[in-house]
């Protein structure tokens, strides 16, 4: 399998972001699109309390959605948290995990990714998985080092075919909300290594199938040149995917790569 057989994903992230009716706008403009296009993945991750009435908005249409994040277990006295059972419920494909703001704002580590990652897939979510390196680590020379951490230990114990279909998302944390994305090379750079340590670590036919996304500062102006990257097989879109006129363009232009 090669580049042109993975689809493109342009997921978005919303964040703590949005009304419900701005959320509704947002929705049926991009639902809108995905009735014209054919090629390109569209995932939108809202907040949880909106993930039933956008599985609402989004019935009928190829649209995917996604929480931004979830625990592990099914069920219990874990306050404030929420199931990979009722994301099901809710209607989620797939789920966040690991975000940077996750892992540095709310300190949750490389171990309990790992288990929410090994959690999401025996619940068939598509986990997102982040990884990537502060600044002080890129300027230290540590991207790889990080990256293939938390690589390690965000898949520790997966396994089989089911790995295929996952979908790991580069975002550099410099660049996450910064309006400094990661060039078209550097991005490369660090999703040919994904790939390769994939494909070490888990043969080459999932190396070859999982889809690697660029995350960080992505707009209108920087997506040609990031999705026309050899391994950038789409975009994890933040402050860009709360307007349609920023995601349409966005959307649209990963199909062509
Ligand atoms: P940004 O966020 O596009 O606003 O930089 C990306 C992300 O955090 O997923």
């Amino acid at each position: 399998m090669n580049q042109a057989s993975r689809t493109p994903v342009a997921a978005c992230n919303w964040k703590m972001n949005l009304s419900r009716d701005a959320a509704r706008k947002l929705v049926d403009a991009v639902r809108n699109l995905d009735y014209q296009l054919q090629g390109v993945e569209i995932v939108l991750a809202p907040p949880y309390v909106l993930l039933p009435l956008a599985a609402d908005w989004i019935s009928g249409s190829g649209i995917r959605l996604a929480a931004q994040n979830m625990h592990w277990e099914e069920k219990g006295a874990f306050t404030g948290e929420v199931s990979p059972l009722m994301l099901r419920e809710a209607g989620c494909s797939h789920v966040i995990l690991g975000h940077s703001e996750r892992r540095h704002v709310f300190g949750e580590s490389d171990e309990q990714v790992g288990r929410k990652v090994r959690s999401a897939l025996a619940h068939e979510l598509v986990p997102i998985l982040c990884v990537g390196e502060k600044l002080g680590e890129r300027e230290a020379g540590e991207t790889t080092r990080v990256v293939e951490r938390q690589l390690a230990a965000g898949l520790a114990g997966v396994g089989g075919a089911e790995t295929g279909g996952l979908v790991v998302a580069y975002e550099p944390v410099w660049a996450i909300g910064t309006g400094r994305n990661a060039s078209g090379q550097d991005a490369q750079e660090v999703h040919r290594f994904i790939r390769a340590w994939l494909a070490k670590a888990h043969g080459a036919d999932v190396a070859d199938r999982v889809r690697i996304l660029y995350g960080g500062s992505v707009t209108p102006a920087n997506i040609a040149e990031l999705i026309s990257q050899k391994d950038v097989d789409g975009t994890l879109v933040g402050g860009a995917s709360l307007k349609a006129d920023t995601i349409i363009p966005i959307i649209k232009s990963s199909m062509k790569r």
